[in-house]
């Protein structure tokens, strides 16, 4: 069996290929999630189809086609591995490597969405912001920005192991998952693992992720110091799969706005 050491680098290097069906096999529902987010921005006065969307930290595209049926999406993320995959599986899509933290698309959007905690990998405080603030810059004058956290803290229970099992290309693929809570860093580690009926093809990767942990009034601070003045920014503690949701409507007379 291949083996490879803990990576706690750059996590979804290794595990693109993997990804969609873990996620599909907890029972995942993109298209459900884009619904419910579509009724932040349905009273923006723009026809339907006509919206430009930007999707940050896209991960394999699973939000992309849904969110495509809104308008014109572009998607960014700075795993070159996962990104990858989405290019495979949406070629038509506009789909840029890049950190949040240097995003300088030449471009605004109507709808800024980050989706499934993708933020949260910032960890430390003032590199949210600066994530945060360059989200904003991508938004237009009036347009919306959507944040999903990784969960809030006060949702947060005791930190328990995890095992989820599916079918993977005539085998089996297992991952399993210990987090622990370091001050407000959720730690996770996940170990990743491929049974193939052939064991010589089968393998192991384990990753740690390291996510910031902020409960919601966190998350509203830190979203009003990131974006202009004027942004109207509220926290709902539902949001598409029950870990919250931060909306951020935009105010801007024209001007570009700071961060
Ligand atoms: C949990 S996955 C979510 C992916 C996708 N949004 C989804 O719902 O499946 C988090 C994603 O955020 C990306 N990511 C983390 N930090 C990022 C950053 N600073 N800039 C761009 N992408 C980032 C990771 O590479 C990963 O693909």
């Amino acid at each position: 069996m291949g083996t490879t050491s803990l990576d706690n680098h750059l996590p979804y290097r290794r595990i693109a290929r993997w990804y969609d069906a873990i996620y599909a096999a907890r029972g995942r529902a993109p298209a459900e999630e884009v619904e419910h987010l579509a009724r932040y921005w349905s009273d923006d006065g723009l026809a339907e189809g006509t919206r430009r969307l930007l999707d940050a930290g896209c991960g394999t595209g699973v939000h992309l086609p849904f969110l495509a049926r809104h308008g014109a999406v572009v998607g960014v993320d700075r795993s070159e591995d996962m990104i990858a995959f989405a290019r495979d599986a949406f070629p038509d899509v506009e789909l840029h490597v890049a950190d949040v933290l240097d995003l300088e698309l030449d471009q605004r959007f109507d709808v800024v969405t980050s989706l499934f905690g993708a933020m949260g990998y910032l960890t430390d405080h003032s590199a949210l912001r600066k994530g945060l603030a360059r989200l904003g810059r991508h938004v237009t004058d009036r347009g919306i920005l959507l944040v999903e956290p990784p969960l809030l803290a006060e949702h947060m229970d005791e930190p328990r192991d995890q095992h989820v099992r599916t079918s993977f290309e005539g085998g089996t693929l297992v991952r399993e998952a210990t987090s622990r809570i370091d001050g407000d860093i959720l730690e996770i580690d996940f170990t990743w693992r491929t049974l193939a009926s052939n064991t010589e093809r089968s393998e192991e990767v384990q990753e740690r992720h390291r996510l910031l942990l902020l409960d919601s009034q966190g998350w509203l601070d830190v979203m009003r110091e990131a974006l202009p003045e004027g942004t109207d920014v509220e926290v709902r503690t539902d949001g598409p799969i029950g870990r919250g949701l931060l909306v951020a409507r935009f105010n801007r007379d024209g001007a570009c706005g700071s961060g």
